[in-house]
């Protein structure tokens, strides 16, 4: 991991804190609070068909969000106020993620079984962490 060199810039600190954040939270796996609610739709999906990772229970103080796989690879982030989308390295074309945090996966493969991690991030910095998983045959 590379150490912070260039002094942060004042629009890209949102976005860059949130990056940090996902990577560090994902890294160290710390317990989640368990207030929002990842709900597959469906659980068990054939392939090629549309999946749905709902989030519920959502928070008022959101700054942003991203989502990473079951190997930590971030997908996606979103950052609310500037409705600014970030794709990571695990975004494949087929995922969609929505200002409500729902991430919707478009002609789902095998390979797209498993876990998917949302992190939360707040302004009270009490960030969240919910898990939903789906199951692709
Ligand atoms: C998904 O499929 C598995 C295996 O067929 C089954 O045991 C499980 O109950 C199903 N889950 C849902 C939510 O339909
Ligand atoms: C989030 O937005 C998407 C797209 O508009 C919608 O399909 C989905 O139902 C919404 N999720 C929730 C939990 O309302």
């Amino acid at each position: 991991m590379e150490p912070p060199s260039a002094p942060p810039h004042r629009t890209h600190v949102p976005w860059q804190g949130l990056l940090l954040t996902v990577s560090l939270l994902t890294f160290w796996n710390p317990p989640a609070t368990g207030e929002a609610i990842v709900h597959s739709l469906p659980f068990n999906a054939s392939e090629g068909t549309n999946v749905f990772l709902l989030v519920y229970n959502w928070q008022l103080d959101v700054y942003g969000y991203g989502w990473t796989t079951s190997s930590d690879n971030l997908l996606a982030t979103f950052v609310i106020d500037t409705v600014e989308k970030r794709l990571g390295p695990a975004y494949s074309g087929h995922e969609t993620i929505y200002p409500n945090a729902t991430l919707l996966f478009r002609s789902v493969t095998l390979k797209d079984t498993g876990y998917y991690t949302l992190l939360i991030v707040r302004r009270s910095l009490k960030n969240d962490l919910a898990t939903g998983q789906f199951h692709v045959y």
